[in-house]
């Protein structure tokens, strides 16, 4: 079968002119995947499921609003593309860039990003710039450097990118075979819980589904302005793909938050980790560590008891591959997991020895 995108998929519900040859690499589709052995753990008597954006194109979720964005800027006849990154979008906007005939120009706050999204970044041949400064700071410079250059701004503040994004609540709907009852999602420059919110409305308002669910967007403890109310001038976290303190769309989660009866809390670096060691571990599932944020928080909540009277499922949006980000895949690691032998049999055997019952 050849890959079909988000835009040839729910082509109705995006607002592309008529004529406009979509640039796709086959994004969106991704399962939906039941976390039996999680679910059990954590004592939670509604299904859990988790939603994962690693197995897009690039290794996550910005490949939907990409597609959207790219394709509409080489429609209306742009040469190239500009976006600050905490790693994913310079990803993804270098890919789609790169099948479009396109020039790409990445702004990245240096030594914060995963060297997995750098490596991307620079085989899809854009122009990378690292600025001695943070992700919010490369915000401001490409919004200046679009104008005045002429470049297609690809950040979530292109309203394109959050259609594009928005398909993943269709999708989600349509596996379940109705709106989930909890839509739980890391948060960091915001644009993906605004997307999602704008989705799940959407597709109520066409009558695809009855309800929407409840939004729980998660922010790392040390990148958590949504939560303390302000912005954070000097955001850490081990999660570098929300170490972000002004988020662009401040508005659009809190909208999604208050208008679901949703909440946007803080989950710890360690909560983090041990959430996507246990993706991992326990389910297959191996995510980046800002993904496990919506697990980390998922689990939090049940703890607290949050889920005590709930019906309906409650998903999980893993936004990104764990190859992302080697390092922190090397240092979650125990030091005597990998074992070092001679190459003969006695030696393997002698590690392998009662090992397989
Ligand atoms: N998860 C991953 C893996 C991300 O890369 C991002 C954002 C988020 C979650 C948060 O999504 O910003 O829409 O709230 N990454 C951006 C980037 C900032 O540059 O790749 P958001």
């Amino acid at each position: 079968m050849i890959a079909t995108g988000v835009i040839q998929r729910y082509r109705s519900l995006l607002p592309v002119p008529e004529g406009l040859e979509p640039v796709s690499l086959g994004e969106g589709g991704t399962p939906l995947v039941r976390l039996g052995r999680l679910e059990r753990q954590a004592g939670l008597r509604i299904p859990l499921f988790a939603k994962v954006e690693g197995q897009n194109p690039t290794g996550s979720f910005k490949d939907r609003g990409m597609t959207v964005a790219v394709s509409l800027a080489r429609h209306r006849g742009r040469r190239a593309v500009i976006c600050a990154s905490t790693g994913n979008t310079a990803a993804s906007a270098a890919a789609y860039a790169a099948r479009a005939g396109m020039a790409a120009f990445v702004l990245l706050p240096q030594g914060a990003v995963a060297p997995g999204k750098l490596a991307q970044a620079l085989a899809y041949g854009a122009t990378v710039v690292e600025i001695a400064g943070n992700f919010d700071r490369a915000l401001q410079l490409v919004r200046a450097m679009s104008e005045r250059f002429e470049m297609e701004l690809v950040n979530s503040v292109n309203p394109a990118r959050l259609e594009g994004q928005k398909t993943a609540a269709f999708e989600v709907c349509d596996q379940l075979g109705r709106a989930p009852a909890y839509l739980a999602i890391p948060v960091g420059n915001a644009g993906n819980i605004t997307a999602y919110w704008q989705g799940f409305t959407q597709y109520r308002q066409a009558g695809r589904v009855e309800g929407v669910p409840v939004m729980l967007g998660f922010q790392a403890a040390g990148a958590a302005p949504l939560v303390r109310g302000e912005p954070v001038e000097q955001p850490e976290t081990v999660a570098t793909a929300i170490r972000i303190g002004r988020p662009a769309s401040w508005e659009g989660a809190l909208r999604a938050r208050d208008e679901s009866g949703g909440i946007i809390a803080a989950v710890s670096d360690a909560a983090i980790l041990e959430a996507q060691r246990r993706l991992a571990g326990e389910e297959g599932i191996f995510c980046e560590p800002a993904s496990a944020a919506s697990l980390a928080g998922v689990l939090q909540l049940a703890r607290d008891g949050y889920f005590r009277d709930a019906s309906g499922p409650v998903v999980c949006v893993l936004t990104g591959h764990g190859l992302k980000d080697p390092d922190r895949a090397h240092a979650m690691a125990r030091p005597d997991q990998v074992r070092r032998v001679g190459a003969d049999e006695a030696s393997v055997a002698a590690v392998l020895e009662g090992g397989a019952g």
